[in-house]
């Protein structure tokens, strides 16, 4: 039985993350994963740019970004940013990615880390991240390949709302109606996604320039 979960407005997917995170906690990413995000952005040293996180769930991305940049999160779970201020200190904002609150060319990094794929309005998201994004600025995106194994095994298991799955090139053709698309790279934070080939891999990072 497929058993997608649909919503059609942000307001009652906000709802399901909200008791999903206040009953079970919000998703943890490890800091080896968070480390590669920098690095992909080729975040190497501290400075005084400006990174914004959208779809920031519990912080732990900002938590490891806030060493190097100053950092913003948006996300619009109330729970996910009452659980995300415990683990980092970035200024966090209850918002829509459909509708991001600041001022054009506000941020020197974007970054949308396995949230992208659950926006609703995923188009006008991507618009807005743009928009924010400085002349000069680079985006990080990590969606998940509709080509991995275990999803086409288990294609009918979405566990979260609204998720879409595309292929490397579905990704890449979608961005750059926003972006330039710089550089994508596989998922490589185990062994097993280091052997994988790319086409097969579980997910990718598309790192991204502005048009
Ligand atoms: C799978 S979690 C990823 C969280 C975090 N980026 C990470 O890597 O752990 C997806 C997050 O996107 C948020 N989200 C989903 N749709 C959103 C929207 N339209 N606007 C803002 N946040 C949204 C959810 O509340 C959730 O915290």
């Amino acid at each position: 039985m497929i058993k997608r979960i649909a919503f059609n407005t942000d307001e009652s997917a906000a709802e399901w993350y909200n008791k999903r995170f206040s009953d079970f906690g919000v998703f943890e990413t490890t800091k080896k994963y968070n480390s590669l995000m920098l690095e992909w952005l080729e975040v190497k040293e501290k400075t005084e740019k400006k990174l914004l996180d959208v779809g920031c769930g519990g912080g732990f991305f900002l938590k490891q970004a806030e060493k190097f940049l100053k950092c913003f999160g948006v996300d619009f779970s109330l729970e996910a940013l009452i659980q995300a201020k415990k683990n980092c200190n970035a200024d966090l904002i209850l918002a829509s990615a459909s509708s991001l609150p600041f001022k054009d060319r506000s941020f020197d990094f974007v970054s949308c880390l396995g949230s992208l794929e659950h926006f609703i309005e995923m188009e006008k998201a991507l618009n807005e991240m743009q928009r924010v994004l400085k002349n000069k600025g680079k985006a990080n995106f990590y969606v998940p390949n509709s080509n991995f194994i275990l999803f086409k095994l288990n294609k009918a298991t979405y566990f979260q709302p609204n998720e879409r799955l595309a292929s490397l090139n579905e990704w890449r053709k979608l961005l750059e109606k926003f972006f330039v698309v710089e550089k994508d790279f596989k998922h490589t934070h185990n062994s097993l996604g280091r052997l994988i080939p790319k086409n097969l891999t579980y997910s990718f990072s598309f790192i991204c320039s502005k048009k």
